[in-house]
């Protein structure tokens, strides 16, 4: 049994977890949105930092930032890749753990003066988080060839469209074409990340080896009714959006939460965004703007909610004389991982005296999208309270070197024959 502190550094860790905490907007740690200030200031940190561990630097046409460690075969590759964008408030972990672990390896392999057969590639996948236009994993859906014209061409509030954002960072600006001739020469796509839940940390385990991320699927939900003077507007006949998507937020959390006991299987359906207008205390909302967020680890439990949603739609309509309209933003379906990678993290943690389980993720990452072009697996570590996209955020450096030193040996496993 050899010692995971053989393959990582944890003072290093620390130092970056820290480094990178600092850029962040001052007012509300943590937030490092996609395209913002601090984001461009932690880009240009992380490639310096990718070039001090002799990696070769590129932006994709994806926006992605690869660092490049050079195999004696350079026709095939295996990607170590998470991403440091954040959500508003976020936390220090969730993404970053996975880059800074993967630097780890890097730095094993250059002490170890280890040559691959492969080329072994760190990538930050750019906006992993859902964005302000609607959509999230921008960088690891362009690098699986998922990104659309119609996606690239969304404007923001701003008017900024983000085909433009994306190549403002050195990416194309357009969509990926095919990425076949690429993913063919790709050996294995994995992920360090924070579970983001309590499993492994009641279960005092060390590693968890994710068997599947759900399917994620994102709608737009405009209410539209009449505004009006709050004083003189009577309760009869109101056509208040503020009301009607009350009804709506109420019937989702319902809905829900009765699929999920009944299928017992993953299913979470969440409303947490919604724009009012005018929005004006005295006024009657006449408007209502919202973003449905779906995880199912099946398309029936989907498919289920989705028939029981528009019911009670129709339902609100026709009480709440508002009209109802929903739009997809985004879908994902459930992608399961493979299988002998799962079976290879499993043996690796075992082989460093690690303690792990198998385990269902309940958020997306950019590893669903790779995929569906190549043999993809990530490692959770576990994090505190399982709490996540908050600034209580945390993980222990140690907790990261474990799982640092699991993917290390994944590595030199993939590279015997
Ligand atoms: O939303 C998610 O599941 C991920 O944190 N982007
Ligand atoms: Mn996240
Ligand atoms: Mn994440």
């Amino acid at each position: 049994m050899t010692d995971y502190l053989t393959y990582c550094d944890l003072a290093r860790i620390a130092d970056r977890i820290e480094c990178l905490a600092t850029m962040t907007e001052p007012e509300r740690p943590y937030s490092r949105l996609v395209f913002s200030p601090e984001f461009d200031t932690a880009r240009a940190w992380l490639e310096q930092q990718f070039l001090a561990a002799g990696l070769v630097c590129h932006i994709d046409d994806g926006g992605n930032l690869v660092g490049v460690r050079r195999g004696k075969a350079s026709d095939k590759k295996v990607i170590i890749g998470s991403h440091i964008d954040t959500v508003p408030a976020g936390g220090r972990f969730d993404g970053i753990a996975g880059i800074v672990a993967a630097l780890e390896v890097v730095h094993h392999l250059n002490d170890a003066k280890i040559d691959l057969p492969f080329d072994l590639e760190i990538v930050d996948y750019l906006g992993e988080e859902l964005n302000v236009w609607g959509t999230s994993c921008l960088g690891s859906r362009h690098m699986a060839g998922l990104v659309t014209a119609e996606i690239l061409d969304r404007v923001d509030a701003a008017g900024r469209r983000l085909g433009d954002e994306i190549a403002r960072l050195g990416g194309s600006g357009r969509p990926p074409g095919d990425r076949r001739a690429d993913a063919d020469t790709i050996i294995a796509c994995l992920e360090l990340h924070i579970e983001q839940a309590t499993s492994l940390e009641f279960r005092g385990c060390d590693i968890g080896v994710v068997t599947g991320i759900p399917g994620i699927y994102r709608y737009a939900i405009d209410v539209t009714g009449q505004a009006g003077h709050s004083g003189t507007t009577q309760m009869a006949g109101r056509r208040d959006a503020l009301v009607a998507a009350a009804d709506i937020i109420a019937a989702t959390s319902a809905l829900a939460t009765a699929i999920a006991s009944d299928d017992n299987q993953h299913f979470v359906a969440t409303i947490g965004k919604i724009d009012v207008f005018p929005n004006g205390a005295a006024i009657v909302p006449g408007a209502a703007q919202m973003t449905l967020d779906l995880r199912a680890a099946s398309e029936q439990g989907r498919l289920r909610f989705l028939d029981q949603f528009e019911t009670h739609l129709a339902s609100v309509r026709a009480t709440r004389h508002c009209a109802i309209e929903v739009r997809p933003l985004a879908a994902a379906p459930p992608a399961p991982m493979d299988p002998g990678l799962q079976q290879l993290l499993a043996e690796r943690a075992t082989a460093l005296g690690l303690k792990s389980m198998p385990i269902s993720s309940g958020a997306g990452h950019d590893t669903a999208h790779l995929s569906r072009i190549a043999p993809a697996a990530m490692i959770f570590i576990p994090c505190r309270d399982g709490l996540s996209h908050c600034p209580e955020e945390f993980a222990t450096t140690d907790a990261i070197a474990k799982g640092a030193a699991v993917l290390a040996l994944a590595v030199l496993e993939l590279a015997v024959d």
